[in-house]
């Protein structure tokens, strides 16, 4: 069995308790010594899992928490969904935000509210988690994927724009846009929202995984009329799961308000005069979430420190790439995220058996939406660039308490060599 020493940190479990007391912010006490040699030296302890983007709590989550079960409001509406919903409006500037039960309800509560229904084209990008798509056929609608662009590799406009022109040829005007923002990395949206404008073409961002993540100095998010966070377990911050929907024009947020509490209209007796949906978040993952918000500026420090640290080992390997923040784009890199195209001689499937041997959890880059079985029949627009994405590249270990030691073995294993300390 592996082992390592007694009271050296690796425990990423282990040091969220201790972030319930002192946000130690792990990095900087981390004790760095070679990781064999941690090894090394104590037999009797396993050596815990590293994961790919484990939950990081805040000092005050269990505070927030106690208030809000002291407060018996263990109810999907009560003072921390309030609290909440103000913490998101200062932090994205949006004046509509609506707290919710997962991104994906308010991905699809967006489909909604921008009037999406059976047989409309919804665009969305291919290269990006299920859930951004899924919501696509909750209204029987049919996604279009539009590929990547190569430096950001989200959706690339040039595609987009062809997209739109041959689905009008073919007697279609996709209703609705739905953009990701791969890995926290801002898509082009000045190019994306001229481009929508012209052609009538509702913009939905789905920023899930890019809470913390920023273009032009403005909130991924708020760049469209309709945006989408996610607060799943494994984002940048959570609410153990969670999301919500940002919406610019008043009365598609009392809309989309009004639906996510079951449609009911107001009246004593229960009265519903469209389909509505269980939507909203609960009062005490509110808590976890105002908690959260407390602590976004340092996880998205941390993780572009992860970043960073594996890409100066990484980038001398020849074919090795990354995806390129846009000018005036920061992204929250909630996850770090490497290709290599065939000169690389790497096998990054290879690698991922060789971390999971370490019990080190890595994944591949996305599979894409129009090659997954669930969208058989959608159309496509684009050059593949997303297959080969997915065909050799690999998503590295990112949480907010991974330390310079946690990286130096992954790379370690992953190279099968020695490399100079990682501070
Ligand atoms: C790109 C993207 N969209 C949507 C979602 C859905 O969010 P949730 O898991 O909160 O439903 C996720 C995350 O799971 C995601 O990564």
């Amino acid at each position: 069995m592996r082992t390592r020493p007694k009271g050296y940190r690796a425990n990423a479990l282990q040091s969220h308790k201790i972030s319930l007391q002192k946000d130690t912010s792990d990095r900087k006490n981390a004790v760095v010594i070679p990781w064999k040699m941690y090894l090394a030296c104590m037999p009797n302890m396993p050596v815990d899992r590293i994961y790919l983007s484990p939950p990081h709590l805040s000092p005050k989550a269990m505070e927030y928490l106690s208030e809000a079960v002291a407060s018996n409001w263990i109810a999907p509406v009560g003072p921390m969904v309030t609290r909440f919903e103000e913490t998101l409006k200062q932090y994205s500037g949006c004046e509509h935000c609506l707290a919710l039960n997962s991104g994906t309800s308010a991905l699809h509560l967006a489909l909604i509210v921008a009037g999406v229904s059976v047989g409309d084209d919804v665009l969305c990008s291919t290269f990006t988690f299920a859930a951004s798509a899924f919501p696509i056929l909750y209204q029987k609608a049919t996604p279009i994927f539009v590929e990547s662009e190569v430096r950001g590799w989200n959706l690339c406009p040039d595609t987009l724009e062809q997209a739109i022109l041959d689905r009008n040829r073919k007697g279609h005007k996709p209703k609705a846009l739905v953009v990701a923002h791969s890995y926290g990395n801002p898509a082009d949206m000045d190019a994306i929202l001229d481009i929508c404008d012209r052609h009538g073409v509702t913009v939905i961002e789905d920023a899930a995984e890019a809470v913390g993540s920023s273009l032009h100095g403005k909130a991924m998010g708020t760049h469209s009329p309709l945006g989408a966070y996610s607060f799943n377990g494994n984002k940048i911050i959570t609410c153990s799961s969670g999301g919500a929907l940002l919406c610019k024009d008043s009365t598609q947020a009392k809309h989309a308000r009004k639906i996510a509490a079951q449609a009911k209209e107001p009246s004593l007796h229960f009265e519903h005069h469209e389909e509505g949906h269980n939507f909203l978040m609960s009062n005490l993952l509110a808590a976890v979430g105002v908690s959260q918000f407390e602590v976004l500026k340092e996880r998205v420090e941390a993780r572009r420190k992860n970043f960073e640290n594996y890409r100066s080992k990484l980038q001398s390997t020849p074919g090795c790439q990354w995806q390129e923040e846009l000018a005036g784009a920061l992204s929250n890199r909630w996850l770090s995220a490497f290709f290599f195209a065939p000169e690389s001689n790497v096998n990054a499937l290879g690698w991922m058996e060789k971390l999971a041997a370490a019990n080190i959890e890595s994944r591949p880059l996305w599979k894409p939406m129009h090659t997954q079985k669930a969208f058989t029949g959608a159309p496509y627009y684009g050059n593949r660039l997303s297959e080969k994405l997915f065909a050799n590249g690999i998503c590295l270990p990112s949480g907010g308490m991974l330390t310079a030691l946690d990286q130096q073995r992954i790379l370690e294993l992953m190279f099968d060599t020695k490399f100079d300390q990682i501070s």
